[in-house]
């Protein structure tokens, strides 16, 4: 059966996860745009894939807003913001963590966050779309590793603001939901954690299914949150995590 393509949005998009994404949401035929720092890295993975991109740092709300203009101009009303952009590098424990890494952590994946959301949530009620927003969490906003607890505080709020949103969008018709993944098997994680190494052992131990996530399994939480299978689903964040949150 053939629909409408949707536009979707899909910020960190030249990351790891954030290129599953788009490719889950072009096997579904809808026109992505991705959006992430400017530069080659993002060009590059826009021109692989064959999609628009929009260079913008998150954290730069007026700089988000005339992008949000820009996107909708040029392919049509968002129908679907993926809030996938995250700083999950900066790490410490809470005695030593540098306040600057803190206070970076907090205002990519709690403001940009926001400034995302404020941005296409304005734009999708002037455009009268009963859109969906879907942000990428962490189960870590739930269960604490030590050493990661600025990432995982950021990640509680943007559950909460996965809640917040979501109670009061749903009366435009908007939902907002999250899909919330354990350690995911990118690049990133394989190099920190290559296969063998006791980082990897120790991990996998906490992990009932006993598998780091695919980025396609992220990226499948989210197609079904974005979809009209999803359409009684708002304000939940989904775990993406083999079961990590069970034990
Ligand atoms: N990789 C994991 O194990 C894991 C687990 C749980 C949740 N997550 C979440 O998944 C999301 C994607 O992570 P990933 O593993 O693909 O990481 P990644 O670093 O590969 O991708 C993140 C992307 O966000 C972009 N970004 C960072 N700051 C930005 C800013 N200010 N403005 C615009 N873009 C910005 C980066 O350039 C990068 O392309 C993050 O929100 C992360 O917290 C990842």
């Amino acid at each position: 059966m053939t629909r409408t393509p949707r536009c979707i949005l899909i910020t960190g998009g030249a990351g790891g996860i954030g290129r599953s994404l788009a490719q889950a949401f072009i096997r579904e035929g809808d026109l992505v745009v991705l959006a992430d720092l400017p530069g080659d890295r993002l060009d590059a993975v826009g021109a692989e894939l064959g999609v628009a991109v929009v260079g913008i740092d998150i954290t730069d709300a007026a700089a988000v807003a005339a992008a949000v203009d820009d996107v909708s101009a040029a392919h049509g009303p968002i129908d679907v913001l993926v809030n996938n952009a995250g700083i999950l590098h900066l790490h410490g424990t809470v005695t030593d963590l540098a306040v600057a890494d803190f206070d970076t952590t907090v205002r990519v994946n709690i403001l940009g966050t926001f400034a995302m959301t404020q941005a296409v949530a304005r734009h999708m009620i002037a455009a009268g779309t009963r859109g969906a927003i879907v942000n990428v969490s962490s189960i870590g906003g739930r269960q604490p590793t030590p050493g990661m607890g600025a990432y995982e505080s950021s990640k509680a709020a943007v559950d909460a603001l996965t809640r917040w949103a979501a109670v009061e969008l749903a009366a435009s018709g908007i939902r907002v939901n999250a899909v919330a993944p354990g350690p995911v098997d990118t690049p990133m994680l394989r190099e920190g954690m290559p296969e063998g190494s006791p980082a990897r052992e120790a991990w996998l131990s906490r992990i009932p299914l006993h598998q780091f996530a695919d980025p396609a399994h992220v990226a499948a939480a989210a197609v079904f949150l974005a979809s009209p299978l999803a359409a009684h689903i708002t304000g939940v964040s989904l775990p993406v995590d083999g079961g990590q949150l069970l034990v």
